[in-house]
């Protein structure tokens, strides 16, 4: 009896080093995260994935390889969210697409909430960020690590808006989010919900004749050569984070997944820094590139502000589809980090 429990050991061992579970191999060989998001190289998003690729490997000396795939190369935002709930991929980055989920999501880029971005970075750091994010995991099998800006949206169009009268019978593309399209709505935009992968070529072919998107977007897709008046509206703060599945997150050691939550938190950190600097750089590549930058007068700021408040509705009244049960908790919490004047 004994030598059978040998054999079969030994038979069993090798049959582990033919089938490649020899663990000594398995420790060095390391584990594969994929990473999907829709923003080009050089983005904040795309940055986003890359450092935390990069502080990854290095808390967790080289167990994980992130490899990221950003442009929509994995399919757009709802092909790759999809695929991360199923645990295809581990990871993805985007916005608050996820509110679909969660309406909470949503609030994460509630128009008009930050005085600015030091604002945000603080409310995102804290009890804000913890109080949209409740709930989440268990809606969407899926867990968020972090949150960092993409910065302020403005307006693209091929004519200029100077009043609130230009703004209208304009088609301007928006995330098919209903934040967005409650926005347009509110500003009496004719909204033309798409996503993002598809509004080069709109703005190619005609069908759109302009959008609203962060500088970043604006220099990156040239949306200024098309639609070349950029009037600076500020009307949202884009909020992105990377996300993870969260069988797999939970499946780790207790050690990794502080790997995984400081590796997020430091590239949040980064990326926080690189929007700060980076709008005025954007600008002015934008105005170099025959884009024309103006701020819009009193009236339409005041307008789009007005605009902007009136979507906190949708949030906050129990019969909107986008209801949020603690929606007065985070705006609160939002206002509490406001800098004392
Ligand atoms: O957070 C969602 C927001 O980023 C969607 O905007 O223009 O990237 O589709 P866009």
């Amino acid at each position: 009896m004994k030598k059978l429990v040998a054999l079969c050991a030994a038979l069993g061992f090798l049959c582990m080093m033919a089938l490649g579970h020899n663990p000594a191999i398995a420790a060095e060989k390391p584990i594969v995260v994929k990473i999907a998001g829709y923003k080009p190289e050089g983005e904040p998003e795309t940055v986003g994935m890359h450092q935390f690729g990069k502080y990854l490997a290095e808390l967790s000396n080289g167990k994980y390889e992130v490899q990221v795939f950003p442009n929509s190369q994995l399919g757009k935002e709802d092909s790759y969210i999809d695929q991360t709930r199923r645990g295809i991929i581990q990871m993805c980055a985007t916005g608050t697409q996820m509110s679909k989920f969660h309406p909470a999501m949503a609030m994460l880029e509630t128009p008009m909430l930050f005085d600015d971005l030091d604002h945000a970075h603080r409310a995102m750091n804290g009890k804000t960020f913890e109080l949209i994010t409740d709930g989440f995991d268990k809606k969407s099998g899926i867990h968020t690590l972090n949150a960092f800006p993409l910065g302020y949206r403005h307006f693209y169009t091929k004519k200029p808006i100077n009043t609130v009268e230009d703004m209208k019978g304009i088609k301007m593309r928006v995330p098919n989010i209903p934040l967005y399209t409650n926005f347009a709505k509110e500003a009496g935009i004719s909204g033309q919900p798409m996503p993002y992968a598809e509004v080069a070529g709109a703005l190619d072919q005609g069908v759109i004749d302009g959008g609203e998107s962060p500088m970043s977007d604006i220099m990156a897709v040239k949306m200024y050569e098309i639609a070349p008046y950029i009037t600076k509206t500020k009307h949202m703060l884009v909020m992105h984070s990377l996300f993870i599945n969260d069988k797999f997150y939970q499946s780790l050691p207790e050690q990794d997944k502080k790997w995984f939550n400081e590796a997020a938190q430091k590239a949040a950190e980064d990326v926080w820094q690189m929007v700060k600097e980076n709008d005025s750089k954007a600008e002015e590549a934008i105005a170099a590139g025959g884009g024309k930058l103006s701020e819009p007068g009193p009236e339409l700021k005041k307008f789009i502000r007005d605009a902007g408040e009136r979507t906190w509705t949708m949030f906050t009244d129990p019969k909107s589809s986008s209801y949020v049960p603690n929606a007065k908790e985070i705006l609160d919490s939002a206002a509490s980090y406001r800098e004392a004047k």
